[in-house]
């Protein structure tokens, strides 16, 4: 049995963009598990962008992480010990086990993965909550119709990319925006997506829209909020829909923005916003989860992981990610299968 458990807890709120200093690594003895209780040997952890939210001492859907408290995440872990009857040593399970490298569980909200679907760190990316997000935010959100052009923003990234990708398999015209040309290039030329631009590099993304959806947008679907969305909403169609998934562009600032005021093209374009949590179909999960696993069997949906290795690593994985570093989703591997 380990005895050492090396966690990354919160060490101070990080203000603007996070910074390595605002994560302390605490190392622990590895606890028992008590009956009802499970010792879970991390994987794979994830970092993901709502977690910049829950190091801000406000109120939101969840409660915020308190300073000394180990980051809340999810990860995919092997069982070690189990003094619960519903999972046994080996089992291979997903849950909201933190940036640690050994979890005390007593199994609410944790599934079994089967290792012989897919790699088991996909129950982390395509196979898991950004995959899902992706399913239920566009298909019952954006509802698009074949022969519609969808544009998502956040392109490159775990949910965006899914998201153009089913796009696509439901026959729509897949447009895509990103912040590099390799980002672009792997949209375009790996997955399918009928055209995409770097945000970094084009002035007026009015005019590289129209140019790019000559026929309009019928679905937003928003990972970023800010000046890309401005420009967006200019160029929606009567009855579009504005899938509000995240506003990236945000999570980092200081004093709240000022930008143009565009609702009324809502109103003139007889177009609907409507945000959503993934969490609100968890009673659907294995519902989308089963055309997803067919589509990727079937060679319909790739996806991209990228790994940052040791626990210790996680702060600045995290930071990465909220800078753009990586294509596709971010993960941590904490120990080798
Ligand atoms: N509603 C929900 O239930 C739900 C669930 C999961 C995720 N989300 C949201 O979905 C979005 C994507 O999440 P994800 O996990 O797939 O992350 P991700 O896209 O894999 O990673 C974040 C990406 O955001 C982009 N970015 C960072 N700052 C930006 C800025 N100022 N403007 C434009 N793009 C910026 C970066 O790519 P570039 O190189 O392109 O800049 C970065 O790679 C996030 O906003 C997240 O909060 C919502």
């Amino acid at each position: 049995m380990p005895e050492v458990n090396r966690q990354i807890t919160l060490a101070a709120r990080p203000a603007g963009m996070p910074k390595l200093t605002d994560f302390k690594l605490v190392e622990l003895l590895v606890p028992s598990p008590k009956p009802g209780e499970m010792l879970v040997r991390v994987l794979y952890l994830s970092v993901d962008p709502y977690m910049r939210g829950r190091m801000n001492d406000v109120k939101s859907y969840a409660p915020p992480v308190q300073i000394g408290e180990v980051m809340g995440a999810g990860a995919v872990g092997k069982v070690l010990a189990s003094e619960n009857p519903q999972f046994r040593a080996g089992d291979i399970v997903e849950g909201f086990f933190g940036w640690q490298q050994y979890a005390i569980s007593d199994g609410k909200g944790v599934r079994k993965i089967d290792p012989k679907l897919a790699p088991i760190s996909t129950a982390l990316s395509v196979l898991g909550m950004p995959g899902l997000t992706a399913y239920f935010g566009l298909l019952e959100i954006g509802k698009p119709r074949s022969g519609e052009t969808v544009v998502v923003s956040g392109a490159a990234g775990a949910v965006g990319s899914i998201v153009g990708q089913i796009a696509k398999i439901q026959g729509c015209r897949v447009v895509g925006i990103a912040g590099s040309d390799q980002k672009v290039a792997w949209l375009r030329e790996e997955l399918g997506f009928d055209g995409a631009f770097n945000y970094k590099t084009t002035s007026d993304y009015v005019a590289k829209l129209d140019e790019l959806c000559p026929k309009g947008v019928d679905v937003y679907f928003d990972n970023v909020g800010g000046s890309i969305t401005d420009a967006v909403f200019r160029v929606i169609n009567t009855g579009a829909r504005i899938v509000v998934c995240g506003q990236i562009a945000q999570y980092n600032a200081e004093k709240p923005e000022t930008g143009p005021r565009l609702l009324g093209h809502l109103i003139v374009k007889q177009a609907r916003a409507e945000g959503f949590l993934v969490f609100q179909f968890a009673a659907r999960y294995a519902e989308g989860l089963k055309p997803m696993a067919e589509w990727l069997r079937a060679g319909k949906l790739k996806y991209r992981e990228q790994f940052v290795d040791g626990i210790e690593n996680a702060p600045r994985a995290f930071i990465g990610m909220l800078q753009g570093e990586n294509t596709g989703k971010q993960l941590v591997r904490v120990a080798r299968e």
